[in-house]
């Protein structure tokens, strides 16, 4: 196993939310048939499949997709049998299949950080929407980006006796509106580093007129604009911006 590859597997430790009544209830909505874009450990697919939807899942990480199926593998055979999992990149990607809801949940769609490729990925997401279909889609919201850069320190129990200790440091570009992330994980068992993995990811900070500015071009009309999975009114203060939208 890889240093970096390690760091996947504290990725659902720290990455807990509360995400899946929102795609949940959207995937009821749109006809029970959903793919998810960066669909990582499955966290959240499962969650879907476990609800009756029939759940597609890509990501370009074989890592992730190797704790996917894992994942998957301890489902019962009524879960696993709702869920697809493909090894394709969303900036160009060709299922023979549509979806009700096309969703990229996570900020994840952040991790494309050119905007041709930004509006690579929305055109091939837009031939995934079935008629009458959505595609959703989740981002941070940050009202005033600042060159601030720092550390961070957090951590969760593994087991009964080692714990997961998490250090970051994040640094930001203002004018390219990029934030790099690094991630170290250290496994402390009775207070020794016992494993260290690293992470690291680069993420484009998008602004709300940025996006409407692809979404326009890449063909989609807005349908609803949150500020949070609760369906929350968008303000200048929200922490997130949830988007559904459909292609015009
Ligand atoms: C923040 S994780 C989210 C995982 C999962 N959706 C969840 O909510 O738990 C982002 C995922 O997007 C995947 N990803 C990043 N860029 C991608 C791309 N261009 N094509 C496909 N997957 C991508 C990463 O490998 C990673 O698994």
């Amino acid at each position: 196993m890889s240093y970096r590859e390690g760091a996947k597997k504290f990725y659902d430790l720290f990455g807990a939310k509360d995400d899946a009544p929102f795609y949940i209830e959207l995937a009821h909505v749109y006809g029970d048939k959903a793919l998810e874009l960066g669909v990582g450990t499955a966290r959240l697919a499962i969650q879907l499949a476990r609800e009756g939807v029939e759940t597609w899942g890509i990501d370009n990480s074989p890592h992730m997709l190797r704790a996917a199926e894992r994942n998957v593998a301890e489902e019962p055979p009524e879960v696993r049998g709702l869920l697809h999992l493909e090894q394709a990149d969303v900036r160009d990607f060709q299922l023979d299949e549509t979806f009700g809801l096309v969703y990229f949940p996570s900020f994840s769609f952040d991790h494309i950080l050119d905007r041709g490729e930004q509006l690579e990925a929305l055109k091939a997401i837009k031939g995934h929407v079935a008629p009458g279909g959505v595609y959703a889609f989740e981002l941070a919201h940050v009202p005033e980006l600042t060159a601030e850069g720092g550390w961070f320190v957090q951590r969760k129990p593994l087991d009964e006796s080692r714990l997961v200790v998490r250090t970051g440091y994040h640094s930001t570009d203002v004018e390219r509106r990029i934030i790099s992330v690094s991630l170290w994980y250290d496994v402390v068992e009775e207070g020794r580093i016992v494993e260290r993995y690293y992470d690291g990811s680069d993420v484009y900070v998008h602004s709300v007129e940025g996006v409407r500015s692809l979404l326009d071009e890449a063909g989609f009309e807005t349908l609803e604009w949150y500020g949070d999975l609760r369906k929350g009114v968008f303000t200048e203060e929200s922490e997130m911006m949830v988007v559904l939208a459909r292609p015009a």
